[in-house]
């Protein structure tokens, strides 16, 4: 039991600012150290948030003894140098999605992470959602499950598009629907196979659509569909059917206004308006909730069993990968993060 946690955020824009936000609220949180390349960014939050340091360079945090647990919000190739460089200063992290773009990273931050014994987080926040939640207490084993995560076209020059620091739709918001899709099916995925291809960026080096199928160790099944394809009129921008013969829930429009319809269970619709505090769309979303998440495991070692860890964080992105191989070499691939 720890009364008080100090915290340092790496990157306070769009993200690290939202983290920080809540932090700022939590009466046993400590905003430590604000890091940011661009200073400017930090100080204005610090002013904004009563912070205590601020810093151009993460180092300066992870020498910082008073620093408990460091927040990764920068874009993705400086996942894996971050985390790692926590996990030997041996500081808890919580890393915003994907984990990293590659195998290679994703496998030496596990790896630091396992040897440091630190705990880590994944900003997979839909684990929290209360949606995401009804679902899986209403069908707790899936035998089929249909997601889809859609967006219309990204543009060609923004970051999350960048090869090296994005990866793109599929790997970088894609991972979100990959993770969802394994946390409702309670099992683990032992293969994938995938079609897809760069449909919408011919200039980048990228596969921005996937259609997938997975098949879980419990043999049930999966469908995932991401891409920056198109505008998903009916659904949403992400949408999840879960099935098992008697019973149905679907949950539609989730980043807009998430419902969920039930089939074979009442009540047969549940909205924002039926789930406490979903009105706030933080909460609807699991943002609130999984910091406060983070915070009790720190201080209280509460462990948050619905989080993603750093192994959940390793199979989305093996999920992405493994379906861009497969979309190049037209065979189903083994999912081996589990093994690794
Ligand atoms: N979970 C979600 O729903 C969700 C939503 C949006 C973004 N994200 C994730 O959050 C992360 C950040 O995205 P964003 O939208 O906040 O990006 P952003 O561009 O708004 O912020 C990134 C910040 O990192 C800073 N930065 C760059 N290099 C740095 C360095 N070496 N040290 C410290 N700071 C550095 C930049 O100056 C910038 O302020 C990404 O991983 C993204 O995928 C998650």
């Amino acid at each position: 039991m720890k009364d008080q946690i100090s915290v340092a955020i790496f990157g306070c824009g769009n993200m690290g600012s939202t983290h920080a936000r809540k932090l700022a609220k939590m009466n046993n949180v400590r905003l430590r150290y604000l890091v940011d390349v661009n200073e400017e960014s930090a100080i204005r939050l610090k002013k904004e948030l009563d912070a205590e340091l601020t810093s151009s360079d993460y180092r300066t945090a992870l020498d910082d003894k008073e620093v408990d647990i460091v927040i990764i919000c920068t874009h993705h190739h400086l996942h894996a140098p971050m985390s790692i460089a926590s996990a030997q200063a041996g500081k808890h992290i919580f890393c915003e999605k994907p984990l990293a773009l590659t195998m290679e990273d994703c496998l030496a931050i596990t790896e630091a992470v396992e040897k440091a014994g630190v705990k880590f987080m994944m900003g997979f926040q839909a684990r929290f959602s209360p949606f995401v939640l009804k679902l899986k207490e209403v069908v707790p084993h899936p035998w089929v499950i249909i997601a889809q995560l859609i967006d219309p076209k990204w543009g060609e020059s923004i970051w999350a598009n960048d090869p090296i620091e994005g990866g793109g739709n599929v790997l970088s918001q894609g991972c979100h629907c990959f993770d969802v899709t394994c946390f409702l099916s309670g099992s683990k995925p032992v293969s994938i196979y995938a079609e897809g291809g760069n449909f919408h960026h011919p200039s980048l080096p990228i596969i921005d659509s996937v259609a997938c199928t997975l098949r879980f160790e419990n043999g049930s099944v999966a469908n995932v569909t991401v891409g920056d394809f198109g505008n998903p009129a009916l659904m949403g921008k992400s949408a999840y059917q879960v099935f098992a013969g008697s019973v149905t829930a679907t949950l539609f429009k989730y980043y807009n206004e998430p419902e969920v319809r039930l089939w074979g269970k009442e009540p047969s619709r549940i909205t924002i308006d039926d789930l406490p505090g979903c009105n706030d769309s933080h909460i609807a979303h699991g943002y609130t909730q999984q910091i406060q998440a983070l915070i009790d495991w720190v201080s209280k070692d509460i462990d948050p069993v619905n989080a993603a860890k750093v192994r959940d964080g390793m199979l989305a992105t093996e999920l992405a990968l493994k379906a861009f191989e497969s979309i190049k070499t037209h065979q189903p691939q083994s999912v081996i993060s589990d093994q690794c």
